[in-house]
């Protein structure tokens, strides 16, 4: 009876001694709890902070795009208002100049007619008196001799024939000249679209012309039955003028490298083409005999400031501005066609009214 109850005795010191171990444990390991909890709270502190930072740094990274990309349309518009101004400035040079010469032409032009007039009836005269004074004195013999009369008769109204010529000409470039800058005109106008290209090439006839030492540059003009197509004149001939500055620029660079003979058998030329889609959209094609247009090239050409030409002759605007005045300001299209070597083609398709699309 005794032992068992030592026994008893022995087992439960050996239970309270295992409790005091496990009450030791249960401590140990709420502490470990505890700590670890702090542990994952600052952990959860350290990483909230990184994520805002994160959060702050991209935020910064897209501020930083969108003020480059600002940056770029800041250039972009800068460069499209320096070409404006300069086109507007052609144009009122143009347009200044047209005007000066357009009085006097037209007073030259005018009293023609009437020296024309006077001309004829003294030569009658002197044909009068010719025929009833057929002996006249030595002096009105010797006279007629030292201005040879007869031939003065005959080239005196030559003379005042390709004179009269001469100032239709000059009355026909000014024409052209106005045409060429439509000052006047900046609104929405239906015009004859082939006027506007001539006047252009017009404009750079004196870059046509074999007088630099290159061969002579042909134009084709392939026109076809165009309505009259409603636009902003002075734009569209911005652009014509773009587009065939770019063609005499390819061709002269391909001629500067090759022979007189090789100039002779492959001839430099310039064709245009106008034609009608269909009812409502024309369509007005440029192609030269430059050098082309590589693959890797063709799709910068339109971007603001891509140039291949030296510092300080292209500016890279041209065909940007190009591209803008066609789809933007007409709701047309734009397209360059080019293989290396088979010169370059730039067609233009623009709406005959303002109608058929909805500009602002
Ligand atoms: N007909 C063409 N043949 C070959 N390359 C062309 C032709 N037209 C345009 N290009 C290429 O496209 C580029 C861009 O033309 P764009 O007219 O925009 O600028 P640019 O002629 O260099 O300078 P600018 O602003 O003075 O016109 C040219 O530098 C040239 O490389
Ligand atoms: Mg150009």
């Amino acid at each position: 009876m005794v032992s068992e109850k030592i026994d008893d005795f022995t087992k439960i010191q050996q239970l309270e001694k295992e409790k005091r171990i496990l009450i030791k444990k249960l401590e140990r390991s709420e502490k470990n709890c505890l700590e670890l909890e702090q542990i994952n709270q600052r952990k959860e502190f350290f990483l909230r902070q990184i994520i805002h930072e994160l959060e702050d740094s991209q935020r910064e990274v897209k501020e930083k795009r969108q003020l480059e990309q600002t940056l770029i349309e800041l250039k972009r518009t800068q460069a499209q208002l320096v070409h404006a101004e300069k086109m507007s400035s052609l144009g009122q040079l143009v347009a200044g100049v047209a005007h000066e010469i357009n009085n006097p032409v037209n007073f030259i032009h005018g009293n023609l007619t009437h020296i024309q007039q006077y001309s004829q009836n003294l030569l009658e005269l002197v044909q009068l008196y010719q025929q009833h004074y057929p002996h006249p004195v030595a002096e009105i013999q010797e006279k007629e001799n030292e201005i040879d009369l007869d031939f003065l008769q005959i080239d005196l109204l030559q003379i005042l024939k390709s004179m009269n010529i001469g100032t239709d000409r000059i009355r026909k470039i000014v024409l052209s000249l106005r045409n060429f800058s439509r000052m006047d005109e900046s609104d929405f106008k239906s015009v004859d679209i082939h006027e506007g290209i001539d006047s252009t090439l017009l404009i750079l006839q004196h870059r046509l012309k074999d007088n630099r030492g290159c061969s002579e540059i042909k134009v084709i003009r392939n026109y076809g039955n165009l309505p009259l197509v409603e636009c902003y004149a002075g734009q569209l001939n911005q652009v014509f003028m773009n587009i065939l500055a770019n063609a005499i620029d390819a061709i002269d660079e391909v001629n500067a490298k090759t022979t007189q003979q090789e100039r002779k058998e492959n001839l430099s030329q310039i064709t245009i083409s106008t034609s009608m889609i269909d009812l409502d959209w024309v369509e007005i094609a440029i192609a030269d005999s430059g050098g082309g247009i590589p693959e890797s090239i063709k799709k910068l050409i339109f971007n603001p400031f891509f140039t291949t030409k030296p510092v300080g002759k292209g500016t890279g605007m041209g065909m940007a501005i190009s591209y803008q005045i066609i789809t933007e300001k007409h709701g047309g299209e734009l397209m360059c066609f080019s293989a290396p070597g088979t010169g370059a083609e730039f067609v233009i398709r623009i709406p005959v009214q303002k109608k058929v699309y909805n500009l602002v």
